[in-house]
């Protein structure tokens, strides 16, 4: 049942400024009030049950079963059933790494996603509450197991552009992405074939668990961070890219598929690689409102970064082939176009010899990605660096 406004005194509900209100863990009678109020803006084109259904499969999973909490503004002396949500988003606790001249630690760090204010109490500054209030709540929120007892950073990505988050802490980071568009069998073989490109094998879960996940990869990631520091006078951090992250990103796949296309085979095949060049990328499909929205989302791409110059053509050409099958899932699965988040100059090169007009788009308006640092109040000074801001990473 959704709740009605509460009667205030003045005849209107509290200030977004009073005392009486407090952010707090929804109990699971509130959760799914929050789900079915927030369903209109983020159900995409899925009815309300199946939004509610699929948010409570999300919920389940292997990064979110402890680590998810959704928060409700709310006023302080009513119970759960007999109060009035006035703005409600969720977070969810995420492995971090943190680098800062020449260490490494591992940490906690949060997400925040789907903040949301009911159409009729928008614009009286609840929403803004929430963010204040979550600052603080984030600063200690699940760190009493943690070596550092204090929240060093926490992300969102901002889908309402870059003023509001960044008042309440949480800053703009750049956000670029490159998307190419879905291509035939056909076309696959032509380009194939055009460019001379080797053909890349596909990865199952399993695959991506094996070749992107190990410890060893996980640990060439950290080394990374921990000589970024050494070079930057900069504090370097990242989400760490688990197993658990794609599980998520999968989980979300498979319900559509299963739920809305159940005449079709599951999505197997996540990810391509070339084991050779000891390139691999794991992806996503993501189902949208209309056709022109489906995305095939590349989450992650694990290769050699520190590689010498003359093995460098075999890593661009394994991209390249690799995006083009890509491409091709993106066609099979009926998606627009593959996208791929925070380019580096070795998958700039890929994308040269595919589509030399192909743009970087620098998002201005949704997917911002923002991150708000509170290292420095811990002499890990002022600035840092957001690295491996994949795709991944969105929650
Ligand atoms: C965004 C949202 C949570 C704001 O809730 P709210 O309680 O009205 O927020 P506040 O009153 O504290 O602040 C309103 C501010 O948000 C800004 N805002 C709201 N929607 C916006 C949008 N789509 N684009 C840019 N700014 C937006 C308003 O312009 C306003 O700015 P102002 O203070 O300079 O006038 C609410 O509009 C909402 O639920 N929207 C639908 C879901 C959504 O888009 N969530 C955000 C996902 S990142």
């Amino acid at each position: 049942m959704v709740a009605t406004a509460a009667v205030y005194p003045d005849g209107g509900l509290p200030s977004a400024d009073s005392p009486d209100l407090v952010l707090v863990p929804a109990p699971p009678e509130e959760r799914l009030e929050c789900s079915r109020l927030h369903s209109v803006a983020f159900k995409g084109s899925l009815d309300i049950q199946t939004y509610i259904a699929r948010k409570n499969h999300l919920s389940q999973q292997h990064l979110t079963r402890d680590g998810l909490t959704c928060w409700v503004l709310v006023e302080r002396n009513k119970p759960p059933g007999q109060r009035t949500i006035l703005s409600s988003c969720e977070t969810y606790r995420k492995k971090g790494f943190l680098a800062y001249e020449g260490n490494v630690e591992d940490i906690l760090t949060h997400g925040v996603g789907t903040v949301y204010s009911r159409p009729e109490f928008r614009g009286k500054g609840y929403a803004g509450r929430m963010m204040k209030e979550l600052s603080q709540k984030l600063d200690t929120w699940q760190m009493e197991n943690e070596r550092r007892t204090r929240s060093v950073f926490s992300v969102l990505f901002s889908d309402i552009g870059k003023s509001f988050y960044t008042r309440y802490g949480w800053k703009p980071f750049p956000s670029f992405h490159i998307s190419l568009p879905a291509i035939t069998e056909e076309e696959y073989r032509q380009e194939i074939a055009g460019v001379n490109l080797p053909k890349p094998r596909t990865l199952l879960a399993e695959d991506v668990r094996t070749c992107m996940c190990n410890d060893n990869i996980i640990q060439q990631e950290r080394e990374l961070l921990r000589a970024a520091s050494e070079k930057s006078s900069k504090a370097q951090v990242a989400i760490v890219p688990d197993f658990d992250h794609f599980l998520w990103h999968w989980a979300r796949e498979e319900f559509y598929a299963e739920r809305v296309l159940s005449n079709r085979d599951p999505p197997l095949v996540k990810g391509a690689g070339d084991d050779g060049a000891r390139v691999h990328c794991v992806w996503s499909r993501n189902f949208g409102e209309s056709l022109k929205d489906n995305t095939l989302y590349i989450l992650h791409w694990v290769y050699d970064k520190q590689i010498v110059p003359s093995q460098t053509k075999a890593t661009v050409k394994a991209m390249a082939a690799i995006l083009r099958s890509a491409q091709l899932e993106a066609h099979r699965w009926n998606m627009a176009q593959v996208e791929f988040w925070s380019p580096t100059p070795l998958m700039l090169e890929a994308i040269g010899l595919l589509d030399p007009s192909a743009k970087v788009v620098d998002r201005e308006d949704s997917s911002i990605c923002s991150l708000k640092w509170n290292g420095a109040e811990q002499g890990l000074g002022n600035d840092v660096e957001w690295c491996l801001n994949e795709k991944y990473t969105w929650c």
